[in-house]
């Protein structure tokens, strides 16, 4: 081996040199699974205690991944408002407010709206009674009962964005609701009283 050779490739230099480049290999490539690993969605599995918040006030709840928000108000809160009549949310009897828009109880799962502002039809019922119930008492709106909550929850939540709505308006926007024993009309009539200003006596 020549002397200019062993000068400038000596075998100690040549395995710093590969050492470092495998070193920084692997730190890009655990970078990159680390980045992956964040953008993948959290696998959660087993029963688990979450908080939701319900009407205002924080709940301790245990949960399953396959637990439907509907399940949680009924049997371990004891909010029996939202009806179980359809598990697909065809109903609309399970309705509840999630930050501000409304969605089946029925077809939430409980994991799904940790951390977010849950109102049911309960929660209408305080000290006085919110117009939209008070229109519907009035105006003898329903017969069973099975179908009210969610109609009242459903007419809450829409009239509380457009409190100016027609009755073409609510009557197409309810159309997520129904009801077998037919208080369509009488429905119809107390969410139009509600715009009118009624229910606040
Ligand atoms: S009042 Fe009976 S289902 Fe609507």
């Amino acid at each position: 081996m020549s002397n200019w050779f062993q000068e400038h490739f000596s075998r100690r230099k040549f395995l710093g040199g590969t050492g470092a480049v495998a070193a920084t290999a692997l730190l890009s490539e655990s970078a990159r699974q680390a980045e992956a690993a964040e953008k993948e969605p959290q696998v959660r599995s087993g029963e688990q205690t979450i908080k939701l918040k319900v009407n205002g006030k924080v709940h301790e709840v245990k949960v399953e991944p396959r637990t439907t928000l509907l399940d949680v108000l009924r049997y371990q809160l004891d909010l029996t408002g939202a009806k179980p009549v359809s598990i697909d949310g065809s109903s609309g009897a399970s309705t509840v407010i999630v930050d501000g828009k409304p969605v089946t109880a029925s077809t939430t799962l409980a994991l799904a709206v940790e951390g977010k502002a849950i109102q049911t039809v309960e929660s209408l019922a305080g000290k006085k009674l919110d117009p939209v119930p008070q229109c519907f008492v009035e105006h003898d709106a329903e017969q069973c009962g099975f179908c009210t909550p969610g109609f009242v929850v459903a007419v809450r939540a829409y009239l509380d964005k457009n409190p100016n709505a027609t009755e073409e308006m609510i009557r197409n926007n309810l159309n997520g609701n129904i009801c077998r024993c037919g208080t369509y009309v009488n429905v119809l009539q107390a969410a139009v009283a509600v715009v009118k200003g009624g229910g606040n006596g």
